[in-house]
């Protein structure tokens, strides 16, 4: 049959093909090679795994640079090195771009900037998260400013869909310069170790600039941006996993900020006791627990995801369900620093506060924290506006709040940790509360001070007279129980229930904040 220019369908068919196989190939089998040495799997490898089977539909596969300079049009791949579309993630619609880094090193263009550009406005405009997996030399060298610009273009769409569609970055390869900037913006950002680098300025720059020697690895590995610089917020071993790991997460939130997570099925009763939770706090105050004890044995079938496990330790935060739905879990974990709130725990449980309130995700927090981390460096490093976020992120989201006070809740770090004041619906504590301006030793020391030096051998004796008054008149949930500042103190065998029932009466919970462009959060 004859169709178009002497062409039969099989003729036309067999181009398209030719085409499609082209794009298909990237940088072809020995740079995949390469790719597959290097533990690293080919960007539509990645993209098949990440998706649903079968679900992926690809956008812009044919597209090509249109750069003639340094012998470009040489190297001409349908695609130009990026896949980019949509598909499903548990029958759920997302849009996915990731880097080839065998066709140019993965690097952007102007073409294949405009190829992300293009699946954003798609996810903005349809409400639907978007996933980038980054893999990638970073600005194309020959494209020149047209590649800074491509960069630009896509920074300032990470920046709109902020808040609006949930964003998560894999960084799965090299990221460097600028380009880190882009998943700095998104969500959630996951490494997987040892093949995926981050960095503004790499090894051999920092030596010639400032004389210090560093590895690639310490500089901008999955461990250091997990676990000291607080920029990645998962760590993954290999693509499988970091892919698994983003399915999971992705799990747990909604498609856009209109709409609510999904509900998943549980077995788990609503009712359920656990009478082992009575146990867990230690009859002596100083004593250090590990608040994950707590909070796994509260979430639906034990399952936490937590968000910067490695990082600022003396703060955990993370996803749970509770009935089926969403929650974020802020906790303080006094088996670190003693729960302590410095600078990176601030920081830390800010983002994810922020995060939970734009999309809609009831926050959940456990509270065991007696006050802000002393220190030079904690004040020389601005531990006043750093904490400040924390407070700000609080008393800003209008999400459904609940917080349990565990044992401490002592001093500016009370207010801070979802206190009644910043508009928290529901507070409960256990019996095991201290709710105080400092503890009973320090506010002894100071209140009494005149008297015990004074008191001159008698001092450790009225010392701990005063200690044990001051425990008995104040270190109780009783005296904010008996001002409503404490809802309701429970038995901590009953926090489930307790959070559940607390948290539908929510469901429908309408709260609003003054018109304004948008506040100063204190950056
Ligand atoms: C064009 C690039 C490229 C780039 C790598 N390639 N980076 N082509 N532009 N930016 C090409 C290489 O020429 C090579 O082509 C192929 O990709 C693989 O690169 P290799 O060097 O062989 O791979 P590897 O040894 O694994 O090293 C990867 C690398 C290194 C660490 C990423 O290539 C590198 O340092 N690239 C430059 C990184 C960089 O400085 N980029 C600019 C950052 S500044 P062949 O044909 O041999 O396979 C930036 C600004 C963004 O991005 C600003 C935004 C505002």
């Amino acid at each position: 049959m004859l169709i178009l220019n002497n062409m039969t369908l099989d003729d036309l068919q067999a181009e398209l093909e030719r085409r499609n196989r082209a794009a298909e190939a990237g940088g072809g089998p020995e740079r995949v090679e390469r790719q597959h040495a290097a533990g690293k799997m080919a960007a539509r490898e990645r993209v098949e795994l990440l998706l649903d089977e079968g679900t992926f539909e690809e956008l812009d596969r044919l597209v090509v640079h249109d750069c003639h300079d340094f012998g470009m049009a040489a190297q001409t791949v349908p695609g130009d090195g990026f896949v980019t579309g949509y598909g499903e993630i548990d029958g759920r619609k997302v849009f996915v771009f990731a880097h080839d880094f065998t066709v140019m090193g993965g690097s952007l263009s102007a073409a294949n900037a405009q190829k992300v550009c293009k699946v954003m406005d798609l996810a903005i405009k349809t409400g639907a998260p978007i996933i980038g997996l980054n893999d990638s030399g970073g600005a194309r060298i020959q494209e020149g400013v047209a590649s800074l610009a491509g960069y630009t273009d896509i920074f300032l769409r990470n920046t709109l869909a902020s808040g609006v569609v949930p964003q998560i970055s894999a960084v799965m390869g090299p990221c460097a310069g600028g380009a880190v900037y882009s998943p700095a913006i998104t969500d959630f950002v996951f490494m997987v170790d040892k093949t995926s680098h981050m960095f503004v300025t790499g090894p051999d720059v920092i030596k010639t600039v400032t004389h210090e020697t560093v590895t690639k690895e310490d500089l901008g590995g999955a461990e250091t941006h997990n676990q000291r610089s607080g920029v990645a917020h998962f760590l993954a071993h290999d693509d499988r996993e970091c892919l698994q790991m983003v399915r999971e997460l992705f799990s747990y939130l909604p498609s856009n900020n209109l709409e609510d997570a999904p509900r998943l099925r549980t077995e788990d009763p609503d009712d359920r006791r656990d009478a082992s939770l009575d146990t867990i706090i230690p009859a002596e105050s100083q004593q250090p627990y590990d608040i994950k004890q707590i909070v796994t044995r509260v979430v639906d079938d034990g399952r936490f995801l937590e968000v910067q496990e490695g990082f600022a330790q003396n703060i955990v935060v993370g996803f749970g369900r509770l009935s089926g739905k969403s929650v974020g879990i802020v906790a303080n974990q006094p088996a670190v620093l003693a729960g302590c709130l410095d600078i990176n725990a601030s920081l830390k449980a800010a983002r994810f506060v922020r995060f939970c309130d734009a999309f809609g995700i009831p926050i959940v927090t456990f509270e065991d924290v007696p006050g802000f981390l002393p220190g030079i460096d904690q004040e020389y490093g601005g531990i006043i506006k750093h904490g400040a976020k924390l407070l700000y992120a609080y008393a800003e989201a209008t999400v459904p709040k609940v917080t349990v006070i565990t044992r401490k809740a002592y001093g500016g770090a009370y207010c801070v940790m979802g206190s009644k004041h910043l508009r928290t619906d529901i507070n409960f504590a256990y019996p095991t509360a201290e709710i105080a301006v400092m503890g009973p030793e320090q506010a002894v020391n100071i209140v009494y001070r005149r008297e015990l030096l004074s008191a001159g051998e008698s001092a450790d004796k009225l010392r701990q007279q005063k200690v044990d008054d001051f425990r008995t008149r104040f270190a109780n949930p009783y005296v904010a129980a008996e001002r409503g500042w404490v809802d309701e103190v429970i038995l901590p065998r009953d926090t489930r229930p307790k959070l559940i029932r607390a948290l539908k009466m929510l469901e429908n919970k309408v709260d609003d904040t003054p018109r304004k462009k948008h506040g100063n959060i204190p950056l």
